[in-house]
């Protein structure tokens, strides 16, 4: 990656501020984890029976084993990515991501099939390679 597209990234990503005196490591290091995105733990939403008043932590990362519950495993492979707390307000069966790219976290919105759809340009792509 260029300089000039590293600044481009940091300041679109919030990181201006970073790039004001001279670059110290361990602020360009701060600025680049900032810009970790979630990954796909599957590429379907998970069917999950949740009860009112009990407080769930939803991966946003999705690097947890216990998809789509957090497990602690954004500590030390995506710090800058926290879980999402929520409390349901009654008993019900709800349909939580596990694509970790709904606009409507915990719950999913449809996005998947943006996430499949990518998978399926990928493959082809390669097969034209
Ligand atoms: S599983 Fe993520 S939007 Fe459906």
């Amino acid at each position: 990656m260029s300089t000039s597209s590293f600044l481009v990234t940091g300041i679109r990503k919030g990181c201006a501020r970073s790039f004001r005196r001279p670059f110290p490591f361990s602020m360009v290091q701060s600025c680049l984890q900032s810009t970790q995105q979630p990954i796909p733990a599957a590429r379907l939403p998970c069917r999950v029976k949740v009860s009112a008043g009990k407080r769930y932590a939803w991966c946003a990362c999705g690097h947890s084993k216990k998809q789509p519950f957090c497990d602690g495993a954004h500590v030390k492979k995506a710090p800058t990515i926290a879980p999402l707390r929520f409390t349901p307000d009654k008993d019900s069966t709800v349909m939580l991501c596990a694509c970790k790219q709904t606009k409507n976290a915990p719950y999913c919105d449809g996005s998947h099939f943006r996430v499949i759809f990518q998978d399926i340009v990928k493959k082809v792509k390669g097969v034209f390679k």
